[in-house]
C-alpha cells in the first residue's frame, strides 16, 4: 500500500512543505513536489533569525505553501494519509507553527500525524538524491546549529561519533562571515567570496584536528579570523577574499579529515554529508578528492535540498513508517522540542 506523506518544516527560518509518496517494498519513496519560503529578506535587516517574526511569518506561509504543492501534483487534501511535521530541534515559536498546523490538519482530516526530528531529515535527505546511498554509512552533519559525525546503521539507528564541543560549522562560516561585513546568511556569501582569494595567505588554526577523537571546536578559528581582521584593519577591504579563503579552508579542512578518521574508525566505504554547509563547493570538492582516493563512496543531498526543506520532513517519515520505527499517531496533543538530541529519539511516538 502506497502512502501520500505531507510534510511541514518550520524550524527555522525557512518554511517549506512537500508531498512524499511511499511505493512499492524495497524502492525509495518519491518527492512529488515540494514547496520553500526563505525569510532570509526579512531577516536580513537584523544581521540574523528573530524567532518572534520568524514564527509570524510560517504562520503566514504554511498553508498557501501546502496549497501550491498539492495543486502542483493534482493531489486534494483528502488524497494525504499522514501529516508529518518538525517537532525539534528549532526554535520553540517556530516548531509550534508547523506542529499546530500539521495537527490541526490531521484532526480535521481524521487523518494521523508524526513529529519529525529536523537532523534525521538533514541525515536522510540524500536518499531524495538520484543517487540514494545504502545503509550503513558514516554521516557528516553540518547545519547552522550542529557539527556530529555519525554512524547510520539504518532508519533510527544513529551513534554520534563525535560533535562540536563549541560552535556549528556553519555557525563559523555565518560568525566569520559577519565580521568581515558580508551579511546574514553568512556561509554562502563567505565562500563565494573565497571563490576569488588565495586560501594559504592567512595562518589560521584548525582546532582539534589532532585532538585524537571526532570532536570538532570552531570557536577558536572565528576569535582567530576576528584577530586577523582587526591587525588588517583599513587593509581588510582589499585582503577580504584571501581572508575568506582561509577561513573556508581551515573549515574544510577540519571537516575532510575528521571524516576520514570517522571511515578509518569505522571500517566504514560510504559516507552521506547532510546539512546547510553541505552545499559549500570547496568541502565537496576536498571530499570528493579524499574519497576518491580512499575509495570510499560519497553521497550528497540535492543542492537545493542542504538547507531546510519540506521535502526531508515528509522523507524522514515516510522511511520511518517503512521501517516500522515509527507509528503516525491520532493523537493530536502536540508538543515541540527545542533542544533534542538526535541519538535519543524514541521509536515511536509519546
Ligand atoms: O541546515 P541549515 O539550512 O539550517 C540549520 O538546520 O541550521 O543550515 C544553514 C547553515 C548556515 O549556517 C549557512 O551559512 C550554511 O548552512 N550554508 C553554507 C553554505 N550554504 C549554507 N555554508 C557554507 N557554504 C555554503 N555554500
Ligand atoms: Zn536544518
Amino acid at each position: 500500500m502506497t502512502l501520500l506523506i505531507l510534510g511541514i518544516e518550520s524550524s527555522c527560518d525557512e518554511t517549506g512543505v512537500a508531498l512524499v509518496e511511499t511505493r512499492v517494498e524495497g524502492q525509495v519513496p518519491a518527492l512529488l513536489s515540494h514547496a520553500l519560503h526563505s525569510q532570509i529578506e526579512m531577516h536580513k535587516a537584523y544581521g540574523g533569525v528573530v524567532p518572534e517574526l520568524a514564527s509570524r511569518d510560517h504562520i503566514r506561509r504554511v498553508l498557501p505553501l501546502a496549497s501550491q504543492v498539492l495543486a502542483e501534483s493534482g493531489k486534494s487534501l483528502a488524497d494525504v494519509d499522514v501529516v508529518a511535521y518538525t517537532r525539534g530541534p528549532g526554535l520553540a515559536g517556530a516548531l509550534l507553527v508547523g506542529a499546530g498546523v500539521a495537527c490541526a490538519l490531521g484532526a480535521a482530516l481524521g487523518k494521523p500525524v508524526l513529529g519529525v526530528h529536523h537532523l534525521e531529515g538533514h541525515l536522510l535527505s540524500p536518499f531524495l538524491s538520484a543517487d540514494p546511498p545504502e545503509f550503513p554509512f558514516v554521516a557528516l552533519l553540518v547545519s547552522g546549529g550542529h557539527t556530529q559525525l555519525m554512524r547510520v546503521d539504518g532508519v533510527g539507528r544513529y551513534e554520534i561519533l563525535g560533535e562540536t564541543i563549541d560552535d556549528a560549522a556553519g555557525e563559523a562560516f555565518d560568525k566569520s562571515a559577519k565580521l568581515m561585513g558580508l551579511g546574514y546568511p553568512g556561509g554562502p556569501a563567505l565562500s563565494k567570496l573565497a571563490e576569488q582569494g588565495d586560501a594559504t595567505a592567512f595562518k589560521l588554526p584548525r582546532p582539534l584536528l589532532h585532538s585524537g577523537n571526532l570532536d570538532f571546536s570552531f570557536a577558536g578559528l572565528k576569535t582567530a579570523v576576528l584577530t586577523q581582521a582587526k591587525k588588517l584593519g583599513e587593509e581588510l577591504e582589499p585582503r577580504k577574499a584571501d581572508l575568506a579563503a582561509s577561513t573556508e579552508a581551515a573549515i574544510v579542512e577540519v571537516l575532510v579529515k575528521k571524516t576520514l578518521a570517522a571511515l578509518k574508525q569505522t571500517g566504514m566505504k560510504r559516507v552521506v554529508v547532510a546539512g546547510g554547509v553541505g552545499a559549500n563547493r570547496h568541502l565537496r570538492n576536498q571530499l570528493n578528492e579524499a574519497c576518491a582516493k580512499n575509495k570510499v563512496r560519497v553521497h550528497y543531498p540535492e543542492l537545493h535540498l542542504c538547507t531546510d526543506n519540506g521535502a526531508m520532513i515528509a522523507m524522514a517519515a515516510a522511511m520511518r513508517l517503512e521501517s516500522g520505527q515509527q507509528q503516525a499517531s491520532t493523537e493530536y496533543a502536540f508538543d515541540v522540542k527545542p533542544r533534542w538530541p538526535l541519538d535519543s529519539i524514541a521509536p515511536t511516538v509519546a
